[in-house]
């Protein structure tokens, strides 16, 4: 086995100084060495986007990036999108339209919302389809989703 390494990883605007293996995720670091189990592991290949956190403002998958390459990046994940304790509008969104069912795919669908949002502040519900296309919910609860994003957009004060 590989010999761990030093990292420094900048998490919600709090650095982090780690040995890690060269073949750890992110995904695993986050969740088993800082703590932060928010990332769920759904699919570990890729295909869920369940893992969502993003780095630099853009949207990643926690379980295909290795921890290593994230060193010096700005990374946020679901846990740092509220403001202390008041949810960001995106969280409380999906909160108020009934968009949680079991849950499992929120945190990676509130990232992936929020990183649209703050691309596209007013997108159709076209673009809210394509920006959350790679997050799959197993309850299949896409409507509520949706009309939760639409809400917390710029264009949908209701
Ligand atoms: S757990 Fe990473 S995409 Fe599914
Ligand atoms: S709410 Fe259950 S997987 Fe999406």
């Amino acid at each position: 086995m590989s010999e761990a390494i030093p990292i420094s990883l900048k998490v919600n605007g709090r650095t982090h100084q780690l040995f890690v293996r060269p073949s750890h995720t992110l995904l695993q670091v986050l969740r088993e060495q800082i703590s932060l189990t928010g990332s769920k592991r759904g699919c570990n290949q890729g295909v869920c986007g369940a893992c969502s956190v993003m780095i630099d403002g853009a949207v990643v998958r926690g379980c295909l990036t290795l921890a290593a390459d994230a060193t010096g990046r700005d990374i946020t994940t679901v846990e740092g999108l509220a403001e202390g304790n008041e949810l960001s509008p995106v969280q409380q969104a999906l909160l108020d339209r009934g968009a949680v069912q079991c849950g499992f795919c929120m945190p990676g669908m509130a990232v992936a919302a929020t990183a649209l949002l703050a691309e596209n502040p007013e997108p159709s519900d076209e673009e809210i389809r394509d920006g959350l296309s790679g997050n799959l919910c197993r309850c299949s609860g896409y409507v509520k989703v949706i009309e939760a994003v639409r809400s917390a957009s710029t264009g949908g004060a209701s």
